[in-house]
């Protein structure tokens, strides 16, 4: 769809649309540039404040996955006034503005439609050095590559939807969903990493893809060393799985974007490529920096960051599941 937009000439624009990054990057000065992003979406979990701070947390994800730090935000909200109680848009305002207020963000401003679905999430606006902006295409031969929240967040909304799914669980995968990805980027920050993108919509795969096409490198992804919420492998084995998560495994093997071990389950396949709201980020990490960065990221409160893989010569499919 952006590639029908005209192509982008202002020089100060040093992330546009071209390199399916997280976010935008404006220059204002040689040390100060703006990086920009907007989310919203349809209700993920039934009680509103969660949905108003899960929407929250993965707008403020993209910001994170440059390395820059959020400022302001503007709430984006859809909500059919004549048919649910406004208690409930109060609520999921309230998740978002409390979730803005943890991240050091103010809410100041936004815009509201009536519509019969609900929706919502935030425009977040933040600021980064101009020189050291974290792309998805700065990983380097040898990086070791990073995850930092488990997999499986798709696969168990889709099994909340179809009442398939407890309420421990409900309440486990809203915590991982709520938690910003503020400490893991201050982490990688300080520690100095090539390359990062938060893992949301296209699967941990489908956003290795676009890190690997556009730092002109391959991967290879060690299966088992994968972190995943555990309440996904039944549900993933009786195909309670999201539409994306299907649509983007179908993508990535048609176009023979990974090729899989042929000891790998159905079920690790598709948990892979599953769709997160708020997931972790993937991080590409020089090789002798790794221990450092994992330590890091324990002491920040990131007990989940686990080395999958790392970054090859560039190959054909570029992506190796072992
Ligand atoms: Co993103
Ligand atoms: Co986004
Ligand atoms: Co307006």
């Amino acid at each position: 769809m952006l590639r029908r937009l005209p192509p982008i000439t202002d020089a100060n624009v040093l992330v546009g649309t071209n390199t399916a990054d997280d976010a935008g990057v404006y220059r204002l000065s040689d040390d100060l540039a703006l990086v920009q992003t907007v989310d919203f979406f349809t209700p993920i979990v039934d009680d509103a404040y969660s949905f108003g701070a899960i929407s929250a947390a993965n707008a403020l994800s993209d910001i994170y996955a440059m390395g820059g730090r959020p400022l302001t935000a503007l709430n984006l909200v859809a909500f059919p006034a004549q048919q649910l109680p406004l208690d409930l848009l109060s609520d999921i305002l309230r998740g978002g503005a409390d979730k803005a207020h943890e991240a050091g963000v103010t809410i100041i401003g936004g815009h509201s439609i009536d519509d019969p679905e609900p929706k919502y999430g935030l425009a977040v606006t933040g600021l980064i050095h101009p020189h050291r902006i974290i792309t998805n295409a700065g990983g380097r031969l040898g990086d070791v590559l990073i995850l930092t929240k488990p997999l499986g967040i798709g696969i168990i909304t889709t099994g909340i939807k179809r009442e398939r799914v407890d309420e421990a669980t409900i309440a486990r995968a809203t915590a991982l969903m709520t938690r910003l990805n503020r400490a893991a980027s201050e982490a990688m920050i300080a520690v100095g990493v090539d390359a990062c993108t938060d893992v949301t919509g296209y699967g941990l795969l489908g956003h290795l893809r676009e890190m690997v096409a556009g730092s002109g490198v391959g991967a290879r992804v060690v299966a088992e060393r994968v972190p995943v919420l555990p309440e996904a492998w039944p549900l993933a084995a009786d195909k309670v799985i999201p539409g994306g998560t299907a649509a983007t495994r179908r993508f990535l093997e048609e176009s023979e974007s990974v090729a899989w071990a042929e000891s790998l389950s159905e079920e690790m396949r598709t948990v892979l490529c599953d769709a997160q709201t708020s997931g972790g980020l993937l991080i590409a990490v020089p090789n002798e920096k790794t221990d450092r960065l994992l330590e890091e990221l324990r002491r920040a409160g990131v007990p989940d960051a686990t080395a999958i893989g790392e970054l090859t010569e560039p190959g054909h499919p570029p992506i190796r599941v072992v």
